[in-house]
């Protein structure tokens, strides 16, 4: 039996939110107040590694971080979920990536530094470590400097080895797009995007154009798109699954990364293509019913709770 169900390859930093800023915003020579300081685990695919954790999938992660206080936040958060850190990579030469947030009610501004993680490479990832693991997803390949180079071949290598796969592309800073989705899509089992990542992808102005561009290459298509649910796209037909409303919405931070964490969780399991979507679904609204993008998943008890309470489903 191998060792882990979910290797999730990708980015890690911490978040170090400012909260409270009303109005004013920073000016050169000047300083403002905040009201409260949170320094917690950040990253998108990090989110992703702890949700599915909870959900049941023996999960390990591997990225690069630094050797500071930062990266000792990283390891013990994603231990704290049992997600296993064996292979985090820790470089003395760069430090681990942090992500400032300025949060305004109504908004926020987000400065970030890199560092450790725009050094990954693919020479450091080992066939050995994927045939460890049952499935292969990776999030963020945009903030992946050094490896998104390199992407087709890590997941053609992943294949060779028997895995299954997943790619969550995630926003693009640079806006430049630059990877070959026709080289790599042949290997990826699932592609994630939301909406506005395929339709920036691909050129094109809405969702159904863009995922017609990429059929040819692609295996299964899902677009999600916010409060509207989510879409489908196999064997050229086209399915879309209902949001589960969430009426009392608190913040969508991490909401996309919740839904992959429960599309792979019953995709894992050998489930149907439409009950990995409609479980996705939910655990992408339950991420919604509290702050921030991994409390509503602190135990799966807590899952199973909001899933019956505020969903009326029973997981
Ligand atoms: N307000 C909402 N109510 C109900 N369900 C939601 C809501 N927002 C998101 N979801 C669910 O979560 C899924 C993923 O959300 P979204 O489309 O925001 O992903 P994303 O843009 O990739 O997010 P992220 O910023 O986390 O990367 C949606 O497809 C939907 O099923
Ligand atoms: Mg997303």
């Amino acid at each position: 039996m191998k060792k882990f169900d979910v290797l999730t390859i990708g980015e890690l930093n911490v978040d170090l939110i400012l909260g409270g800023l009303k109005g004013v915003l920073p000016e050169i020579g000047k300083e403002i107040l905040a009201e409260s300081m949170t320094l917690t685990l950040g990253s998108s695919s990090a989110i992703f590694a702890a949700n599915l954790s909870t959900l049941g999938p023996r999960v390990s992660f591997l990225g690069k971080v630094g050797r500071d206080n930062f990266s000792d936040l990283v390891y013990s958060s994603l231990q704290a979920r049992n997600v296993d850190t064996d292979n985090i990579i820790q470089s003395s030469e760069h430090s681990t990536g942090i992500t400032i947030v300025l949060s305004y009610v109504d908004d926020r501004a987000n400065i970030t530094y890199p560092g450790a993680m725009d050094h990954l490479t693919l020479a450091e990832i080992t066939r050995e470590q994927l045939r460890e693991t049952r499935h292969l997803h990776m999030s963020s390949i945009f903030l992946q400097k050094a490896l998104k180079k390199d992407v087709a071949d890590l997941f053609r290598i992943a294949k060779e080895e028997g895995l299954t796969t997943s790619l969550d592309p995630q926003w693009d800073p640079a806006e430049k797009w630059d990877i070959d989705l026709e080289a790599l899509l042949p290997y990826v089992d699932v592609f994630l995007p939301n909406i506005a990542e395929i339709t920036a992808m691909t050129g094109t102005a809405d969702p159904g154009e863009a995922a017609a561009a990429l059929t040819p290459s692609a295996n299964v298509i899902i677009v999600k798109d916010g409060a509207n649910g989510a879409y489908m796209w196999h064997h050229g037909e086209k399915y879309h699954q209902k949001p589960f409303l969430n009426s009392d919405v608190v913040d969508t931070v991490g909401a996309g990364d919740s839904f992959n964490a429960g599309f792979i969780a019953k995709f894992v399991e050998g489930k149907p293509l439409r009950e990995c979507l409609e479980f996705g679904a939910l655990t992408g609204a339950i991420n919604t019913t509290r702050a921030g993008g991994i409390a509503a998943f602190d135990n799966l008890q807590l899952v199973r709770d909001i899933a019956l309470k505020q969903f009326n489903k029973k997981i």
